[in-house]
Parts: C-alpha cells; sequence; structure tokens
C-alpha cells in the first residue's frame, strides 16, 4: 500500500491524473486496452475535468479505454445525482468518449434485481469476450474480473463505492449468490444503492482512493489507524489480492494521521 500526503487537492488531482495516465498507457501497452471503474461522488470531478483538458487529453488514447462505474444511484443518467451524469458532462462528452466504451449501470430497466444482473452481465462479456486477464496477473475466475484501475472514494461514515456500513453488501461481501455487484440498500440513506462488491474491487491491478477535506480526518485515522472493523468502516475492506493500493489524501484529511 502506497501513502501520499499533497498540500492541496490541485497537487493531488494532477498527481491522479499522472497516476491514471501510467496505468492506462501500460494497460494498453500490455494487452491492447484499459478498463477503469470511476468514482462517483464530488472529489473525482476535478479529476475527470483535469483529464478532459489540454494538458492531459493527448497523454492517452481514448478509443482503447473501457469506462465502468463502481456504484450508482438508483436514478436516471441525466439526474443530478447520477454518478454517469457527473463523469458523462466533466469527462465523456469533452472527449467525445464514444458510447460504447462507456458502461453504466442502466438503471432505466426499472427493476433493481434486473438492473444489477445486466451490469453484471455486461462486466462478465467485456471481460470474458476480450482477454482473460493474463496467468502472471493472478488469474481471475469469470466471476471476478480484474479491472486495470479503480478509482475509490471514503465518506465520512467510512463507506466506499456504495459498500455502506453494516449494510448487506459489506456482510456478506456480496448479495444474492453474486460477487461482481450488489443491489445494496441503505437504511441510512433510505436509498437503494447499485456497488459493485469486494471480490471485484480486491481483484483490480490498481485501486486509488481519493480523499480530501477536514470532513474525513476522524473517520480516515479509523480506517488507517484504528482496529480492524470492516463491517463499520467499509474502507478498511479494500485490499487488492494481487495490485496496487494508492491512497492519495489532502492534509485536512491527513491531519490526524500519525
Ligand atoms: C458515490 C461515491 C461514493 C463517494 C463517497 C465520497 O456514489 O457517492 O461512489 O462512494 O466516493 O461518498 O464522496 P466525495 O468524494 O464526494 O466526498
Amino acid at each position: 500500500m502506497k501513502f501520499k500526503i499533497f498540500s492541496d487537492i490541485a497537487n493531488l488531482t494532477r498527481f491522479a491524473a499522472e497516476s491514471f495516465v501510467e496505468i492506462g498507457s501500460r494497460a494498453i501497452e500490455e494487452k491492447g486496452w484499459f478498463a477503469v471503474a470511476l468514482s462517483g461522488g464530488s472529489t473525482p470531478k476535478a479529476l475527470y475535468q483535469l483529464l478532459a483538458s489540454e494538458s492531459f487529453k493527448n497523454k492517452i488514447d481514448w478509443t482503447k479505454v473501457f469506462f465502468f462505474f463502481g456504484d450508482e444511484r438508483r436514478v436516471p443518467p441525466d439526474d443530478e445525482e447520477s454518478n454517469f451524469r457527473m463523469a458523462n458532462e466533466n469527462f465523456f462528452q469533452l472527449l467525445r468518449i464514444p458510447d460504447e466504451n462507456i458502461f453504466r449501470w442502466q438503471t432505466e430497466l426499472g427493476n433493481a434485481g434486473k438492473i444489477a444482473a445486466d451490469y453484471e452481465q455486461r462486466i462478465e462479456n467485456f471481460f470474458e469476450l476480450d482477454v482473460k486477464p493474463p496467468a502472471h496477473a493472478g488469474g481471475s475466475d469469470k466471476k471476478s474480473p480484474r479491472f486495470d484501475l479503480i478509482l475509490l472514494g471514503m465518506g465520512t461514515d467510512g463507506h466506499t463505492a456504495s459498500l455502506f456500513p453494516f449494510t448487506e453488501a459489506v456482510k456478506t461481501g456480496c448479495v444474492s449468490g453474486r460477487s461482481t455487484v450488489a443491489v445494496n440498500y441503505v437504511e441510512k440513506l433510505g436509498e437503494t444503492r447499485f456497488t459493485m462488491t469486494f471480490p471485484v474491487i480486491n481483484n483490480a491491478a490498481n485501486i486509488i482512493f481519493l480523499i480530501t477535506g477536514a470532513e474525513k480526518a476522524e473517520t480516515l485515522k479509523e480506517v488507517l489507524e484504528g482496529e480492524y472493523n470492516p463491517e463499520k468502516f467499509p474502507a478498511q475492506k479494500v485490499k487488492p489480492t494481487n495490485g496496487n493500493l494508492l491512497w492519495l489524501v489532502d492534509a485536512e484529511a491527513a491531519r490526524l494521521l500519525q
């Protein structure tokens, strides 16, 4: 696990963009494509804008980048709460990413189980049809595809993706027998969320946490220095089995760490 603290968000975002390009270019060089699962929320917005800007947009072959979402809210794709909409407006539209390179949760399918099953199938089709992860990558069975990069945030309650404290998807690691995605009812929000599960997240070749803001400091200290209690602090359960974990944190969020 690598951990980097940045004096401000701009420096953190630039480092994250450079890491994205480095990981992506290497994946494209090695196997011809780069599969990345994006995080939602507000922190990654600046990263997406920077990657789409003049200073980064020519650093990677976007036609070979395939975008997925670590989680999604149960809203239409044009809803202001939609993680897809945030990425579409701040990333995909600016770079004119073709639809066939974007794998969003089809929340318009209505039934939550159907949305999850559809997304799981499309993820599995992508990884099955195009290429099996090379043996040296620790392989992965059909059920846990191997993303080249998964971007994650962390909520002030220690959730990551939509794996919230004490929810079913955190307790069992997966729900209804699936190990790729889960429909996760979040009591405290009173809403249903869609999320990738720990088996997929921890099978990634690279995971990058983007965490900023003073309001995250206490939780980050608990997650990194407190006792291991992943039901209470799901971010603690992010441990790639055969990959790199990088925490990018600003000084405000890191201020309570030893
Ligand atoms: C979401 C995200 C979620 C996010 C955290 C942190 O759907 O909201 O996937 O897991 O990463 O809530 O959000 P911020 O980075 O905006 O604080």
